[in-house]
């Protein structure tokens, strides 16, 4: 059984390991579906050390935030690139579809997730399928790929969301409005929080 300090540190260590080969296959190979498929791969493999991402370290956020999930980064470049965070929500999730204007996959820790996908039609959109991201599952999105996520209420779900570029960085990202037929730009994110380090003495 690992303290949360060692697991802390043993997280960082497969964080990092996890990020440098994503960084190396998209050197290496572009960014298209295949390469997409294989930094998703990466990723299901850290997601199934299950001993190093227990939902209890990644706290929903409090009742004093509007938000119902909260977004921890895990590895961010110097230069905003390769961005992975654990996202922790609570459910009662139901985002409109949109696009992420840089790559994006989705890789399921604990719980399940609803990604609905979309294709642009006639100035709005069309839905073409959808598809669960729970543990051990992914999907991977090209910059243009739109989807929309959906969580029921009172559901808890820990997954990784890890992007091109940092979500701080993305000014340009559309949803789209149905009852007005028209696309609008999400803000940039903010209130992303590094996860903190456990106190050395932590009681346990
Ligand atoms: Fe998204």
């Amino acid at each position: 059984m690992m303290t949360p300090v060692e697991r802390h540190a043993a997280r960082a260590r497969a964080v990092a390991e996890a990020v440098d080969r994503i960084r190396q296959i998209e050197t290496r190979d572009g960014v298209h579906r295949d390469s997409l498929a294989a930094m998703k791969a990466v990723l299901i493999e850290l997601a199934g050390r299950t001993e190093l991402f227990p939902i209890e370290d990644f706290p929903p956020p409090g009742p004093e935030i509007a938000r119902n999930n909260a977004l921890y980064r895990l590895s961010e470049d110097a230069d905003h690139r390769f961005a992975l965070y654990a996202q922790r929500s609570q459910g009662g999730t139901d985002t409109p579809a949109h696009d992420h204007t840089t790559w994006a996959i989705i890789v399921g820790v604990d719980g399940d997730e609803l990604n609905r996908l979309y294709v642009h039609e006639a100035g709005g959109v069309r839905k073409t399928g959808e598809q669960v991201v729970g543990r051990g599952t992914g999907i991977a999105f090209m910059p243009d790929d739109l989807h929309s996520i959906h969580i029921p209420p009172q559901t808890p779900v820990l997954n990784f969301h890890m992007y091109g570029l940092a979500l701080e960085q993305l000014h340009g990202r559309r949803y789209y409005r149905p009852a007005t037929h028209d696309w609008a730009h999400f803000p940039a994110s903010e209130g992303i929080r590094d996860l903190p380090a456990p106190a050395a003495r932590s009681g346990a």
